[in-house]
């Protein structure tokens, strides 16, 4: 496959971790997780981090992939493209992982005295796609092998911050998000 090719279909297989974020700026808020609990005078995770975001996204991102997976298989090869599939195992991982990226991140965040929304350079950008390549590379080694060749995951870690920062720049114009990060 062309350099273009590994990198469309990389995207391809992360839009299932893509999505999360999104549905909990859409879907989230009301009972925090971590309960209002604090640790050291700080949240735990902070009210950012929701039930219902995480539900959300988790739900969002395997549906979508499960969708994806349906969408895959009459397209592949006909042109010079091979998409993944999803076997359900990473179909679950990818979300489940950015969610818990996310969510290790705002952790991290009030450890470092800083509040709900305070900007983390790299940690806001990065934080789901780390979480969402580790859980699948965890849950479903084989299949995320053949699809992150060391080419694409270089792609996925240097284009997924410009996507984050784009699409959240989109989300608090549109007024959907308190911050632009
Ligand atoms: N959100 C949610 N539940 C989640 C993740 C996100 O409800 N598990 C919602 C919250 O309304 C949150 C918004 O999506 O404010 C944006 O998410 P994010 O930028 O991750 O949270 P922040 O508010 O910036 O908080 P933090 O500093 O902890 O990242
Ligand atoms: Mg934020």
């Amino acid at each position: 496959m062309g350099t273009i090719a590994v990198v469309v279909a990389a995207f391809w297989a992360m839009l299932p971790a893509y999505v999360p974020n999104n549905a909990a700026v859409l879907a989230g808020g009301g009972r925090p997780i971590d309960g209002g609990r604090t640790w050291r005078g700080r949240r735990l995770l902070g009210d950012g981090k929701t039930w219902r975001g995480a539900t959300a996204g988790v739900v969002s991102g395997t549906a979508l992939a499960l969708v994806q997976d349906a969408l895959a298989a009459p397209f592949s090869g006909t042109i010079d493209l091979v998409l993944p599939g999803f076997p359900v195992v990473a179909a679950v991982a990818l979300p489940l992982g950015a969610v818990a990226g996310d969510v290790a991140a705002s952790f991290l965040k009030r450890r470092l005295d800083r509040e709900r929304g305070a900007v983390a350079p790299g940690l806001d950008q990065l934080d789901f796609a780390v979480g969402a390549l580790a859980f699948a590379a965890l849950a479903a080694p084989a299949w995320f092998g053949r699809v992150f060749s060391p080419p694409a995951l270089l792609a996925v870690v240097v284009l997924t911050p410009l996507l984050h920062v784009g699409t959240n720049l989109v989300a608090y114009r549109a007024g959907l998000k308190g911050e632009p990060w």
